[in-house]
């Protein structure tokens, strides 16, 4: 194969896009693959990719859009026809405008998309009262992701200009709920595994608390997913609310959607 790198440029607080980057990068099989996190902004750097590279774009659905957070640190990355694989994942619910978004961002950043696809992650705001989306992506979901990788490199010079459903103008964003995980301090031991994976370094430790700054806050679920003492807490109504009627309404299992 004449290509030799492939860039996987990732923003996953809660892993399951990572999961279906990491199993379409494992099909494209090539030689080298290097990762960019988009998680923590300071860092990123500043990145110029050739038409020799191929990079792969995944980011979570945020009602229907792409994340508003991923935007500005995607704006680092410049191409020169570069090929692209743009992937969204969702939590069973749709994936409205998202693929159309990440793709229209990726041609004004000069990136030439070859191949994208929707793939189905546990929901950000599934719990045990609520589950959503529970064990996605499967392994039949990983399959389908190892087999469009091998597809879109098979394709290779008879790529066409693909075509992803969504609508132009997008769907309006959602407000953003002024809204927080509250913390458990009987059960946190400091630890700052939190604060680590917080995409928009909302939480601050010190004198033995923990602060959240819920204007920051995007509600990604990360900290609450990655703390070992169970101590971060959904406790916000209206985001209870939400799960229990994405419980209820989204229980049939949606396919991956593949675009070559
Ligand atoms: C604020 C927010 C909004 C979301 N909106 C949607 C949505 O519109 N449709 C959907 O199916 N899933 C939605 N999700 C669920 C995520 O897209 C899904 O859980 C995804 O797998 C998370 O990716 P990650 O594990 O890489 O963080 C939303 C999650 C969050 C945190
Ligand atoms: S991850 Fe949990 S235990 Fe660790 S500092 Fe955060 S809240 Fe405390
Ligand atoms: S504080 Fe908010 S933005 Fe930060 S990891 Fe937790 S849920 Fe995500």
């Amino acid at each position: 194969m004449e290509n030799k790198n492939l860039y996987v440029i990732s923003f996953s607080p809660t892993g399951t896009t990572r999961k279906v980057l990491k199993a379409i990068a494992d099909g494209m099989n090539f030689q080298q693959t290097k990762q960019i996190d988009l998680i923590k902004k300071n860092n990123i750097k500043k990145q110029n990719f050739t038409d020799k590279d191929w990079v792969m774009i995944g980011v979570p659905v945020y009602s229907s859009r792409i994340p508003e957070t991923v935007i500005s640190r995607l704006q680092n990355f410049k191409a020169n026809k570069t090929n692209a694989v743009v992937v969204v994942v969702y939590g069973n619910r749709q994936f409205g405008d998202a693929l159309l978004e990440l793709k229209n961002l990726v041609v004004e950043l000069g990136f030439f998309p070859r191949a994208a696809a929707a793939f189905i992650g546990l929901h950000s705001f599934s719990s045990n009262n609520y589950p959503i989306a529970v064990g996605r992506p499967d392994s039949e979901d990983l399959q389908i992701a190892y087999n469009f990788g091998k597809q879109v490199i098979s394709k290779q010079g008879k790529h066409k200009k693909i075509k992803v459903p969504g609508n132009f103008p997008y769907k309006e964003r959602s407000k953003k709920l002024i809204v927080k995980p509250v913390t458990d301090l009987t059960l946190c031991n400091q630890c700052g595994l939190c604060q680590e994976v917080c995409p928009v370094d909302a939480i601050s430790i010190y004198n033995n608390r923990i602060e959240t700054n819920e204007q920051l806050c995007i509600y990604c679920n990360a900290c609450v997913r990655v703390c070992p003492q169970k101590a971060r807490i959904i406790d916000d109504e209206r985001i209870i609310g939400f799960a229990k009627n994405l419980h209820e309404k989204c229980k049939q299992a949606k396919s991956p959607e593949i675009f070559l």
